[in-house]
């Protein structure tokens, strides 16, 4: 039985659904790369941290790599036993969190030279890394661009010299955003390899924002890291987040008020663009599934903004008040994006399992309540 199917009245909307054979296929593709390459893969929970996909992640992820202690904390508690790593780089460091940061975490890049200056002496055991950053712009818009002008991410890596490496055991770098290839992957190791064999790191660090299901060049990857391996006897890891989880997860929304607006059919859904930031902040439209036809309609949200809209499509048939619609592709940063603007609950989350849909979480307004 396939996910559409299990659309239904009886389906709270709206809802968060992840469907944990794709997570499985996701992860299998992942570790087909692990197995080719020898590299370690965390997943990045900032992508969506929700603790039970977490621990189905287990047994084929390294690790995790977090952005804060509370990430640290929660990651920390989903190994549990477990060995795994976990990986920390954030402008962010606090000094007052430092000692407990350092006590979750096995590996840290600091993210400047002052901020390790700052913190290194605080405390101790763990494997003490920087993040650099190449000077390589892999975008045109400079809002998610690590590389651009005056960049808070990363140190330059033309300020580095042999002062500041005296025990620096790993470096790390994150310069790429929803990359299908890996030229740019391949342009920045060319621009650090000369860096890399000065300082012959024990690990190092390729980041996250490559979409590895969606390449047909995996093998390109595949040699790059060969390549990384024959020079320099390094550990290397990779962090994903959207690449396990963005196409996991789906959200249904239910139609509740249709009519035209300036000649055009206005299908205002139970969803906004607060459920999914990112639709408003990359003014990126999601898909829809099963939206293919002649009649065009704008699937609005429900909250106060006029430019809460999710999208144009064209359908079949314009649905109705009471019909669902299906978003795919919604995995990522967007349930931890989320918010109740307008005092509208959050989606319930929902796993699609061994054909079943099974809820996992509901909000409600005492949550709302206590929250403010
Ligand atoms: C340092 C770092 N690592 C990993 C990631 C995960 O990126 P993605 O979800 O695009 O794979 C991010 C995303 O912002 C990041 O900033």
């Amino acid at each position: 039985m396939k996910l559409t199917s299990c659309l239904s009245a009886e389906l709270h909307s709206p809802a968060f659904i992840y469907d944990i054979d794709q997570l499985r296929e996701s992860l299998g593709l992942l570790d087909s790369l692990r197995i080719a390459t020898g590299c370690k893969l965390l997943y990045s929970i900032k992508a969506l941290p929700l603790t039970a996909l977490l621990k189905q992640m287990l047994p084929l992820v390294d690790g995790f790599s977090v952005s804060s202690l509370f990430e640290a904390r929660l990651a920390h508690e989903v190994l549990a036993k477990q060995t795994g790593s976990i990986h920390i780089t954030t402008p962010g460091l606090r000094l007052d969190e430092f000692e407990e940061i350092a006590a979750l975490c096995t590996h840290v890049s600091f993210n400047s030279l002052s901020q390790m200056q700052r913190l290194e002496s605080v405390a101790s055991g763990f494997s003490k890394g920087l993040r650099i950053n190449p000077k390589l712009s892999a975008l045109a818009d400079p809002r998610f661009d690590p590389c651009r002008q005056h960049s808070k991410l990363g140190i330059d890596i033309a300020q580095l010299n042999p002062d500041h490496l005296t025990d620096i055991e790993g470096l790390h770098f994150h310069n790429s955003f929803a990359a299908e290839d890996f030229y740019n992957l391949d342009k920045t190791l060319q621009k650090l390899l000369p860096v890399l064999q000065k300082i012959n790191p024990k690990w190092i660090n390729l980041g996250g924002g490559y979409i590895f299901s969606e390449t047909s060049e995996l093998n390109h990857f595949v040699e790059l890291i060969d390549y990384l391996k024959r020079r320099l006897d390094i550990e290397v890891f990779i962090e994903p987040g959207k690449s396990i989880i963005g196409r996991c997860g789906y959200l249904v929304t239910t139609v509740i008020d249709k009519f035209i607006s300036d000649g055009k059919a206005i299908l205002v859904v139970d969803t906004s663009v607060n459920h999914h930031p990112e639709i408003f902040e990359y003014q990126k439209q999601p898909q829809l599934l099963a939206a293919t036809g002649a009649h065009q309609a704008i699937v609005a949200g429900s909250s106060c903004l006029a430019g809460d809209i999710l999208g144009e499509y064209a359908f079949d048939r314009i649905p109705e008040p009471g019909d669902q619609l299906l978003f795919a592709d919604v995995g990522a940063y967007s349930l931890i994006k989320a918010s109740r603007f307008n005092g509208y609950n959050l989606p319930d989350v929902y796993f699609f399992e061994d054909n079943q849909l099974i809820n996992i979480k509901r909000y409600d307004y005492l949550q709302y309540r206590d929250h403010w």
